[in-house]
């Protein structure tokens, strides 16, 4: 039954070449949606005229048939059928003889087919990641709840930069996170639209329907242009760059918490389920789900340059290397939601040690900074004067091997001579104030700061812009099990008549 669509040749493709151009593997993805697309274009031609309603009787029970054996995992099939579209249209053939099966195909091409099947595969697959995104971010938003009060060093360069919290450290990749739910949803919108009925590139004589076929399928609009509908892919590209960027945060968050684990630092252990061990070494603990995370995104970003690389010579209208497109962009959609989950356990399990953590904040130079703001405020110095003054305490404590904690006012006014020709005068509790972590964070006060009435604030709203983009996610979800269901009740409906 299989050679459908080699009338015009006379020889088979032999075994090799016919491994080497099926697709039937990746196919298998898109199985049930080649049947779903086939049904609503059945029964968009029938409502035309096009197809009779005995034969449309025919073919949806042979489809529904089809459908049954996949499901019960009958289904066996290999390189002898070019790709699902092949191997779906023959058995129809098969089942109900070539008068009424031969109508299935009509007004259509497989380079619309195709593009439907992939386009309904992806909207589900975006939903599944969006899914995923939003429960990492509650996971973050979890834990950060637990440590708004827990001080944690904040780096630049790798050096103590000044002092935060981890609530606002995890805060910032929820932050970071919603965005990519975001850009989920909008690429989602271009995804879902309908390119059924553009037939190969230029349109079709027969008379369709297509809105017909959007409808039934659940579709937001049409890709208009018939060129663009069978031959695009930038929005294949676009889910793959979405997965790719997300995976650039998620692999930054993993960096960090691989360095929080090591002994040197101490700020985090990984839960043991998340953890693994050395073969020799018994004492190993390590954090390698984390490093398989970082390490993916590189596999993402390769889906997304293979994609780009696949796609950009190829001329206008549909060239076989389009294919390839499709194990790209599969792998990229299934490793980011593993990524996700996985991360998600991590952060929920994630055992935290704030007595380390603050240990690092304790007569930290970092100090240096809240003192320079606060003899801005207090001893009216400008603020490169205060930067100076307080650089060169900087340099005197550290060659005395002491602490800012340390200084005394008198050591300020001495200096701020030195340095400035003028004599600051503070108090110790300035001085206090200034050096000690706690306190230097309930007086940084700027809106996006680490203080906990601040982050408090931020986990708050963040809380519920969660819940917005649960419904907003819902709402999608909500037309694409409704459009199912309508199709079914429609396939149903033909069947009983
Ligand atoms: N198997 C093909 C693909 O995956 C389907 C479209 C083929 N069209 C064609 N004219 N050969 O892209």
């Amino acid at each position: 039954m299989s050679n459908l669509f080699r009338s015009r040749l006379a020889k088979e493709f032999d075994d090799r070449t016919a491994r080497f151009h099926t697709s039937m593997v990746e196919d298998l993805r898109i199985f049930e949606e080649d049947i779903d697309g086939t049904e609503a274009h059945d029964i968009m031609l029938h409502k035309q005229g096009v197809i009779p309603l005995e034969a449309l009787k025919l073919i949806l029970s042979a489809l529904e048939e089809i459908r049954r054996e996949w499901r019960r995992g009958e289904v066996e099939v290999g390189a002898e059928f070019e790709d699902i579209h092949e191997y779906i249209e023959a058995r129809v053939i098969e089942k109900i003889g070539m008068e009424a099966g031969g109508m299935i195909h009509t007004g259509r091409s497989r380079n619309d087919q195709v593009m439907v099947d992939v386009r309904l595969r992806v909207r589900e697959d975006l939903l599944e990641v969006a899914e995923g995104v939003l429960s990492l971010v509650e996971a973050l938003l979890g834990q950060a709840e637990r440590h708004v009060e827990t001080l944690m060093m904040l780096y630049t360069h790798g050096q103590h930069a000044q002092v935060g919290t981890f609530a606002h450290y995890l805060t910032a990749y929820a932050d970071a996170l919603l965005r990519d739910h975001q850009r989920l949803l909008e690429c989602y919108d271009r995804v879902n639209r309908n390119p059924l009925g553009a037939g190969p590139v230029g349109g079709t004589s027969i008379n369709i329907d297509r809105e017909r076929t959007t409808e039934l399928l659940g579709f937001d609009g049409i890709v208009e242009n018939s060129i663009d509908a069978t031959s695009g892919r930038d929005w294949a590209v676009e889910a793959a760059a979405v997965c790719a960027i997300l995976m650039s945060s998620l692999s930054r968050a993993a960096a960090d918490l691989i360095e929080w684990s090591t002994k040197e630092f101490g700020y985090v252990e990984l839960a043991d389920e998340y953890a693994s061990s050395s073969s020799i070494m018994p004492q190993k603990k390590n954090p390698s789900t984390l490093e398989l995370i970082r390490g993916k995104a590189g596999e993402i970003y390769g889906a997304l340059t293979e994609l780009m690389t696949m796609v950009k010579g190829v001329p206008s209208g549909y060239y076989q290397d389009l294919q390839g497109t499709k194990p790209p962009l599969w792998r990229c959609l299934d490793t980011v939601k593993t990524c996700l989950e996985v991360m998600t356990g991590i952060i929920a399990t994630l055992k935290v040690k704030e007595a380390r953590m603050r240990e690092m904040t304790e007569g930290s130079l970092t100090a240096a900074v809240d003192l320079a703001e606060s003899l801005v405020e207090n001893a009216s110095l400008s603020f490169r004067e205060a930067y100076r003054l307080v650089a060169a305490l900087v340099r005197e404590t550290l060659k005395k091997d002491a602490k800012l904690q340390d200084l005394t006012p008198d050591a300020i006014a001495e200096a701020s001579l030195k340095v400035l020709g003028k004599r600051v005068e503070v108090d110790a509790a300035l001085i206090r104030e200034a050096t000690d972590p706690w306190s230097s964070l309930l007086r940084r006060k700027s809106q996006g700061s680490p203080n906990p009435e601040e982050v408090r604030r931020m986990l708050k709203e963040r809380k519920r812009r969660l819940e917005e983009c649960r419904a907003e996610l819902e709402a999608r979800r909500a037309s694409v099990k409704a459009s199912k269901r309508r199709l079914r009740e429609t396939v149903e409906g033909y069947l009983s008549k």
